[in-house]
Parts: C-alpha cells; sequence; structure tokens
C-alpha cells in the first residue's frame, strides 16, 4: 500500500479544476439501471468508488463505456482544465438483479442500486452494506420508503429482498430525519411508480438536485427540485440522456481550506460557490476569503493569523459532515479555541487522534470535539483511517514543520481525483512513495 509523504511549509498557489462530484457521480450512475437506453455522464472524476460501482453494473449486466468512445475524443484529463471524463451506461440487457456482497461492503453507495431495480424490474437482491469507520450506517429510512411504495422487504442471509412484481404504487413519503442516500433511493424508485409520489423531509444536498435533473432528462416528472418537498409524477418508462456531473463541493471546500492552512491563493476552477455559502461564511470569520469568479472561486488569506471558529454539522444548506474534519485541522493552527460539533455520524472524529501526533490539541466529549489552536504543527508519521479523515492529515502536513507521512491512502483515492498533482501544481511538495512492507 502506498503513502504520501508531504514537507510542509510552502504557501499554495495556483489554480485547481475541481471534479465531478463523487456523491453526485454514484446516483447518477445507478440512475442508469432505470432505462434500457444509454445514459452518458460527463465530468466524471477518476475514483476509486467510481470504478467500484462501474464494476457492479457491469455485473448486473450493464454495459459500461469508461471512454464512452464513440463520443468526441477523449480530452486529456489536465489539471488546468475542469476534468472531462466520460461515463457511458447502458441497461438494456440486465443479466442479474443482485448485488453482491464482495462489491457492496467496498462501497456502501452500492445500496442505490436498490430503487432503480425495483422500480424497473420489480425484484432486488442487494448486500446489506454494512458499517463503516464513521458509523454503523443503517438503511432503514431506504427500506421503509420503498416498503410505502408497496414493495416486499425481507432480510435473509444479510441480503435485502425486495420485491414488487405489480410494480410500485405512489405514495407520500415523510422521512423523520434528512437521509441523502434515502432520498435518492426514493427519488429513483418514485419515477417509474404508479401515480404521483410526494417525498417530505427530503435531503436537499446539491447532488440530491443533480440527480433529480439528470432525471428529468430523463424523462421523469418531477417538481420541486432544490427544496425539501418532491412531486414525483410516475412515468411508464425513462430514456437515456446527455449529463454533466455537478463540480464537487466537498473537494471545493477542502482545497479552499488548503489554501487558507497554508497562507496561500488558490483558484479552483469550475467551483460553485452558491454550494459552499455557509463553509465560505465560517472561513470567511476564520481569516480565508472566498470570492466567485468567472472561473468559479478564488481561495485566499485575509487579516493575518487564521481565527478560531466554531462549527455545527448539518445537511444541507448547514455546515457539511464532509468538511468537518477538514475544518478541524485548519482550527488547529487557529488562534483561540474552536468547538466543532459532529451533528450527523456517530464517530467522526478518527482524526482527532491523527492530528494530535502532530501536535494538535484537541479534546473530545461525545459530538463535540474543542480544539486550541497552536502556532505549528510537527511533521509526523500517521494512518489515514476514513476518506475525509485522511485529507485533514494532508492538509495539516502542508502546514506542518518537517515531513509528514500518510499510510492507508487507498482511503483518499476513494474520493480526490489526482489530489498529489493537484497540489504539486500549487507548489506543495508532495509525493507517494511506495510503502516498504
Ligand atoms: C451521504 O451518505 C454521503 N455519501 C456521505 O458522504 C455524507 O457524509 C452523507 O450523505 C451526509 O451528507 C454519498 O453520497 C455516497 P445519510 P449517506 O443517509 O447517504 C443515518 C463522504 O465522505 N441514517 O444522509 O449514507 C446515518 O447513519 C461520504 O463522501 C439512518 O439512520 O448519509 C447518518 O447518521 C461519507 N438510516 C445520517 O442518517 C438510514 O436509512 C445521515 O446519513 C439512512 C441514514
Amino acid at each position: 500500500m502506498d503513502k504520501i509523504r508531504i514537507h510542509g511549509g510552502a504557501s499554495l498557489a495556483g489554480t485547481i479544476a475541481v471534479s465531478g462530484a463523487k456523491n453526485a457521480a454514484l446516483p447518477l450512475m445507478a440512475a442508469c439501471l432505470l432505462t434500457s437506453d444509454r445514459l452518458t455522464l460527463t465530468n466524471v472524476p477518476t475514483l476509486a468508488d467510481i470504478t467500484t460501482l462501474a464494476r457492479l453494473l457491469a455485473e448486473l449486466g450493464v454495459e459500461v463505456d469508461p471512454g464512452a468512445s464513440d463520443l468526441p475524443a477523449f480530452q486529456p484529463n489536465s489539471i488546468d482544465r475542469p476534468l472531462q471524463g466520460k461515463l457511458a451506461l447502458t441497461a438494456a440487457d440486465i443479466s442479474s438483479t443482485t448485488a453482491p456482497y464482495d462489491l457492496v461492503r467496498k462501497m456502501r453507495a452500492s445500496v442505490l442500486v436498490l430503487g432503480p431495480l425495483l422500480a424497473r424490474f420489480g425484484r432486488a437482491r442487494v448486500s446489506l452494506p454494512g458499517g463503516c469507520a464513521i458509523g454503523p450506517r443503517p438503511v432503514d429510512l431506504h427500506l421503509k420508503a420503498l416498503t410505502a411504495l408497496g414493495a416486499t422487504i425481507e432480510l435473509a442471509d444479510g441480503y435485502i429482498e425486495a420485491t414488487a412484481p405489480q410494480g410500485l404504487r405512489a405514495t407520500t413519503i415523510r422521512f423523520p430525519f434528512v437521509s441523502v442516500g434515502a432520498t435518492e433511493n426514493a427519488l429513483m424508485a418514485t419515477t417509474l411508480a404508479y401515480g404521483t409520489s410526494i417525498i417530505e423531509n427530503a435531503a436537499r444536498e446539491p447532488e440530491i438536485g443533480d440527480l433529480a435533473r439528470c432525471l428529468v432528462a430523463m424523462g421523469a416528472d418531477i417538481e420541486g427540485i432544490g427544496s425539501d418537498r418532491l412531486i414525483v409524477r410516475g412515468v411508464a418508462t425513462l430514456h437515456g440522456a446527455t449529463y454533466a456531473i455537478v463540480p464537487d463541493r466537498i473537494e471545493t471546500g477542502t482545497y479552499a481550506m488548503a489554501a487558507g492552512i497554508t497562507g496561500g491563493t488558490i483558484e479552483l476552477l469550475g467551483a460553485t460557490l452558491d454550494h459552499i455559502l455557509v463553509p465560505a461564511q465560517l472561513l470567511a470569520k476564520a481569516g480565508v476569503e472566498l470570492a466567485g469568479t468567472n472561473r468559479g472561486v478564488t481561495a485566499r488569506p485575509h487579516n493575518g493569523r487564521l481565527k478560531s471558529v466554531d462549527a455545527d454539522t448539518q445537511p444541507y444548506p448547514g455546515f457539511p459532515t464532509d468538511l468537518q474534519a477538514q475544518f478541524m485541522a485548519l482550527m488547529a493552527v487557529a488562534d483561540g479555541r474552536s468547538i466543532i460539533t459532529e451533528n450527523i455520524f456517530e464517530n467522526r472524529f478518527m482524526h482527532v487522534p491523527e492530528l494530535a501526533r502532530m501536535g494538535a490539541r484537541i479534546t473530545v466529549k461525545g459530538a463535540t470535539a474543542v480544539v486550541t489552536g497552536t502556532d505549528e504543527l510537527i511533521g509526523a508519521p500517521v494512518m489515514a483511517t476514513d476518506l475525509r479523515a485522511s485529507v485533514s492529515l494532508v492538509l495539516a502536513g502542508l502546514a506542518a514543520r518537517g515531513t509528514t507521512t500518510i499510510s492507508r491512502i487507498y482511503h483518499l483515492d476513494r474520493g480526490y481525483d489526482r489530489l498529489v498533482e493537484k497540489l504539486v501544481a500549487c507548489g506543495a511538495t508532495i509525493d507517494r512513495i511506495e510503502d516498504n512492507p
């Protein structure tokens, strides 16, 4: 397994092309199961999670064309232009409706094939995804929504066995609390249900809006996109479409904080400030200014040393849980005390002991971490534990004095497209090294 080695201290300066959003690409890929026509996605990020889901879809019988080869020549993924990954998916000849454990356990979002398979084929057998480092990650809300739509759901041998031989029937689905994945499964399922469904307390993350707009491009009838109340009039079939994936707001926030923690200036090409307004407000208070440009978003320091700011993770449009670990690294070198509360996941402070190895002063009590800023961090060998924890260690390493080596970076490869190249292009001293066993 490789490691990442960082020699900290440089102020970053330059441009980074923000990739398509991982958390939009995954449900959009699952949506291909709703039609026998070809769904072509562009601005697809090059990530391990995308490869894993593409492998699962291929196992189901989906024709996966990674280059969408009959489209205009594949644009080289260059750093200084938004990436142009293309992916064509055609679910014309589905040979299986079973999503096996060995693939689902690698990537929980595989559970998003459940709703589309059930809606189009009337059956689905999907392995229970199981938990991960940040929490047990149950899928009870997904199952309740599909049951409300008339599906019969049984759990056997670690699998979800879902059937709806007469098809799904529209209904009103009220989520007791916001769930991104459950909203996505319910939204995809209702597009082919008989009648008009209403989804209340729907998640409002931009990735949900992206999925809804793609479904509409495929012929779905959806109202209320962007709101927490979606009205879906079922249609008999959906057709193919070509759809560009929304820029990744979490990648945008991550690299904005890389600028902030090193006191540098980075222009994030293709980024959308509108999708990170609350993080931008907190960063402004902390001394990192985000400004929209005609090419994206620029992050630059202002008013000298970073100031400590509190953060509470909330569903969109609140401060995203996926930026919590990165923000904690930033606060570790701010002037003062920051109280960070994680309200979404049960165990999303795995980065704390690793940051502490670098000299960060953080105490955790339940869902709250108190970060007392220090003048500088010291490079050290540290270990990645989950996707966002791993990138918070990268940020800390960029600011630390000396060298930081990060092991288990397969976590990082799941969600950050060409991270080393992008940071090198902005002047960071960072590389991947073989991890000598
Ligand atoms: C999505 O996960 C994202 N993943 C996560 O990003 C993100 O952190 C999360 O939404 C919150 O924004 C993808 O989109 C692939 P949830 P998801 O359902 O859908 C509980 C990353 O780093 N819950 O909104 O699994 C759940 O345990 C990843 O990119 C239930 O109790 O999140 C959590 O505490 C990490 N029952 C809360 O709800 C359910 O049926 C929110 O989960 C479903 C969820």
